[in-house]
């Protein structure tokens, strides 16, 4: 298997959390890929259409993205139901969770584009005000979950959202808005698949 990959996504990071917990990491190549929200990049499009990253290529040459698609693949391909519940309450427990990390992800990514990648006179700061509201606002539900069970897709994701929180927004102030969650990452922060993935130096 081949991933588009770059060490900086929190979406990429999420991708390598799930193989390392289910054992797969070394059968996976990474293909380093710059991204950007201008630039194109002909060869991540001809495997991705909306050229983002992570996109994964399988053993039999299919492509899959987005991560979402690309962790339920792995644990098919791990047997399946680990850390994708097969059914009932914990699979949808697990999803939802999934897609309020992944949903703080999105909002948190397009501050940072905003912030980071935009001349500062061109900058719209209420736009990036209602992304860094619908990001903390996700947070405070993030806190309400419980994220102590079984290491589903629904904790892991909260794990790289924290994570990333950390890496571009230092000065956010979660852990003394979130307690719960902080205490929460704490535990998980030491484990060898979050080590073993950790973003760059910023
Ligand atoms: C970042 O540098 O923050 C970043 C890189 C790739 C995807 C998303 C975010």
């Amino acid at each position: 298997m081949k991933l588009r990959h770059n060490p900086a996504s929190p979406y990429v990071r999420k991708v390598m959390v799930v193989a390392h917990e289910l054992g797969l990491a070394d059968r996976i190549e990474l293909l380093s890929t710059a991204v950007s929200p201008v630039e194109s990049n002909a060869a991540l499009a001809a495997e991705n259409p909306l050229m983002k990253i992570p996109a994964l290529t399988t053993d039999d040459g299919q492509v899959l993205f987005d991560s979402p698609v690309i962790c339920e693949y792995l644990d098919s391909v791990a047997g399946g139901g680990k850390v994708f519940p097969a059914g009932g309450k914990a699979r949808w427990t697990a999803l939802r969770q999934q897609a309020l990390g992944d949903g703080i992800l999105d909002a948190l990514i397009l501050c940072r584009y905003e912030i980071a990648a935009r001349p500062e006179e061109k900058r719209h700061a209420a736009w990036t005000e209602g992304q860094m509201r619908k990001a903390h606002q996700g947070l405070a539900a993030l806190e309400a979950e419980d994220l102590s069970g079984p290491r589903t897709i629904g904790p892991i994701t909260a794990a790289c959202t924290l994570g990333y929180l950390d890496f571009r927004f230092p000065n956010d102030g979660w852990r003394q808005r979130h307690p719960r969650l902080a205490a929460w990452y704490k535990g998980v922060e030491t484990l060898p698949s979050i080590q073993a993935t950790k973003p760059p130096a910023s």
